[in-house]
């Protein structure tokens, strides 16, 4: 069975202390038969801390947002997937939008981060979606396809079962404005289906696939009810505890 998921993307906000308070909150709001995976994202500067308070509950496990698409070397500023690792972090955020928009990640680049990742036993969740333009003339489809294709679709039955996808409309991120239910189920149901004629329908179902994109405490209940959403990559909503809490309880 595949598992439920939410996944705080903390992107470039919150300092140490308020990073490790949020944290805190997040762990005594939760109520005790919790059973819905949750991932923080924070700064890689905070990340060894966040995973170290994870560790006791089973439930919790962090990611970072990103990795260098090189193994090691002169790359003045850049983290490694192995430094990564070595904190005993489970996931990486791969394919972000916010990446490729401003930092112009290729999926080429994209399938080299995402080798080094499995290489050095870090799970990826890795994201894709479309712009306003390409939903309205209506590509959506395949450039959500050709994302998946030539970022992960390379890798065997058994390394993509280390994949969890975020489906993330641009449109939808940070705008307020969310996919609506339908809209979002249409696509999840799209991307299990490639996943299912990629490889089998087994891998297909077992395959985690998150909502991201303005969502939170309000609409997250309808969004999770849908059969082919398996969760969430919360950015906004995940920055404050309350909210964040309410998003993983709606399952
Ligand atoms: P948002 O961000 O929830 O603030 O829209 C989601 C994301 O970018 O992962």
């Amino acid at each position: 069975m595949r598992k439920n998921i939410v996944a705080a993307n903390w992107k470039m906000n919150l300092n140490r202390e308020e990073g490790i308070k949020l944290v805190e909150d997040v762990i005594s709001l939760l109520p005790s038969d919790n059973n819905v995976e949750v991932v923080f994202s924070p700064s890689f500067l905070y990340l060894y801390k966040v995973n170290k308070m994870c560790a006791d509950y089973n439930f919790l496990q962090t990611a970072s947002q990103n990795i260098n698409d090189n193994e090691s070397g002169a790359f003045t500023g850049e983290i490694s997937a192995k430094m990564v690792s070595s904190l005993n972090v489970k996931y990486t955020i791969l394919g972000h939008s916010e990446r490729r928009e401003y930092f112009n990640e290729s999926n080429k680049q994209l399938k080299e981060k995402v080798d080094l990742s499995l290489k050095n036993n870090l799970k990826i969740i890795f994201c894709c979606g479309e712009t306003l333009n390409q939903r309205d003339s209506g590509i959506h489809f395949d450039w959500i396809k050709q994302q998946l294709t030539e970022s992960v679709f390379h890798l065997s039955e058994e390394s993509f079962t280390k994949i969890v996808i975020a489906y993330e409309p641009i449109w939808a991120i940070g705008t307020g404005v969310t996919a609506s239910s339908d809209e979002a189920e249409e696509i999840h149901q799209f991307i299990r289906k490639v996943i299912s004629e990629k490889y089998n329908k087994n891998i297909a179902q077992n395959t985690s696939i998150l909502y991201g994109g303005s969502c939170n405490l309000t609409n997250a209940k309808e969004l999770f009810s849908k059969e082919n959403i398996d969760g969430g990559l919360i950015g906004g909503a995940s920055l404050n505890a309350e909210s964040f809490v309410e998003i993983i309880k709606s399952f």
